[in-house]
């Protein structure tokens, strides 16, 4: 089958819609670059989609042995047999630029690295706090020309501060080279959100509130914050993966049908769904934070920041409204797993059913990837028993998957911004999180290998209490016999 996008394309064929002849990735040696970035460079080398320089950059005064040092360590580090052709290819690409991001010489030595390339592509995998002065100093050293942005989240702090970033970037370079990077939206798992829903026609009927009772989202993290204390204390859990990551999976799940591939047709419609949903009330918030994470590295000994949080959000559409959607992240939790339950309506037949209802279950990874249909069927025997029965598909990794950062990358690259955050979907989600950012409700601490603080329990009351994505037991239900 091909491939149904249609790209971003205007029809013109200019130096501005042509593939990027560079690779400039600022924080060449941080965290990203070396546990998702340099994996994704060497998959996009092996699968052939790689062939132009790759510029590091970094604060380190380091040189380019030791930029590929870290590239082949983190390679290794992958474990599994390594492609030692691609890999030597990728090593090959590679060039180091040392500098401070404050000077402007830093800039300079990056355009001359940059020799004979007319397009690069600039990747921002740094602080956000760096952001805008990393791009005027680009734009100064004339290194912005046909170029592209690559925007690593979070994009701004709250909604005040991604307008000004928005407006700093506008005033460089137009929309359609900006690349607001959400990984999620990368993700095989969260795109077949939208092949289930579209390229199904049993769904659409029943994708409503006249069918849907409620829906959450569990992200739930067994590890903590890794040693990331400084970067995480500035964010805490709403901005680190409410904001983007799981607000992108809610319009996934509840936006209208695109009108076709071409890479705003989706994007209109993610934005359609942020703009329904109110600004979020305090009162339908719990933020809790792990015993212990006062004493990790980074993290002052007063900290308030949230490593949980547990809300509950509306969409006012006529599709949605009245339909709870629950939302639930955190660290420390007792498993890895993000999860979509979209619960049904109870039948009418009671008594056949019993007390559990139909629901539709995605996995979203790590590890398994599935999509499961519970229902209730006749179990076998003389009585008229029901018992739960499950549907389900569970994909197995195939040598064909793409991980989330090789698919966005080359996408970037090749200028197909579809999976790329837009500024006006960017700002419409910062609007949904604004009020409660910072310290709006209590803070409540939950023991490590806990599923956070147990307030979080009121908020999904109504809707039969969160889901357990290491799974309940069902019950058996007898249906009376006719007298
Ligand atoms: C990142 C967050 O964006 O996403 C991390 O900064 C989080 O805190 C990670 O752990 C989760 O991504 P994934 O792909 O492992 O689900």
């Amino acid at each position: 089958m091909p491939d149904l996008r249609q790209g971003c394309s205007t029809g013109k064929n200019t130096e501005e819609t042509m593939p990027a002849d560079a690779l400039v990735l600022f924080g060449a040696m941080g965290d990203l670059a070396h546990k998702k970035i340099f994996p994704a460079l060497y998959d996009m080398v092996r699968h052939g989609h790689l062939d132009v320089p790759v510029i590091g950059i970094a604060r380190a005064a380091r040189t380019d042995k030791h930029l590929k040092e870290r590239v082949r360590d983190s390679i290794q580090q992958q474990g599994g047999n390594i492609d030692q052709g691609a890999l030597a290819k990728l090593l090959q690409l590679l060039r180091y630029v040392g500098g401070d991001y404050e000077k402007p010489g830093t800039f300079d030595l990056l355009k001359k690295t940059l020799g004979s390339a007319s397009r690069p592509a600039h990747y921002l995998a740094i602080p956000p706090s760096l952001f805008m002065s990393v791009v005027e100093s680009l734009a100064r050293a004339n290194c912005m020309k046909n170029a592209r942005v690559i925007v690593e989240k979070p994009f701004g702090h709250d909604l005040a501060s991604a307008q000004q970033l928005n407006a700093a970037l506008h005033a460089v370079l137009p929309e359609s080279r900006i690349f607001r990077i959400d990984h999620y939206l990368g993700k095989e798992a969260v795109l077949n959100l939208l092949f289930f829903r579209f390229a199904n026609s049993f769904l659409e009927p029943i994708w409503n509130r006249n069918y849907i009772e409620s829906v959450q989202i569990t992200m739930a993290e067994k590890f903590g914050i890794e040693g990331r204390g400084k970067f995480y204390d500035d964010t805490g859990a709403i901005r680190d993966v409410v904001e983007n990551h799981m607000l992108q999976v809610v319009a996934f799940l509840a936006m209208e049908a695109p009108t076709g591939l071409h890479c705003d047709a989706i994007r209109d419609e993610q934005v359609k769904v942020f703009r329904a949903i109110p600004p979020l009330d305090p009162k339908n918030l719990v933020r809790g934070q792990f015993k212990g994470y006062k004493t990790e590295k980074g993290v002052p000994p007063d900290s308030k920041v949230e490593t949980f949080a547990a809300l509950r959000l509306e969409i006012q559409s006529w599709r949605w409204s009245g339909v709870p959607f629950l939302i639930r992240v955190g660290k420390c939790l007792p498993v890895t797993t993000t999860e979509v339950l979209v619960k049904l309506r109870k039948p009418p037949l009671e008594n056949l059913a019993g007390e559990s209802t139909n629901h539709f279950r995605f996995r979203l990874g790590p590890g398994e990837i599935s999509i499961s249909l519970s229902a209730r069927v006749k179990r076998p025997g003389e009585e008229l028993v029901s018992k739960p029965a499950k549907l389900s598909v569970v994909e197995d990794h195939t040598a064909d998957e793409v991980d989330a950062y090789e698919r966005l990358l080359g996408d970037a690259m090749r200028g197909d911004a579809m999976l790329f955050v837009r500024e006006d979907a960017v700002e419409a989600a910062w609007a949904i999180v604004d009020p409660i950012l910072g310290n709006t409700t209590t803070l409540e601490e939950y023991e490590p290998g806990s599923w956070g603080p147990h307030a979080a329990v009121r908020l999904a009351d109504d809707v039969g209490g969160w889901h357990d994505p290491e799974g309940r037991k069902e019950d058996t239900v007898a249906a009376p016999r006719a007298a």
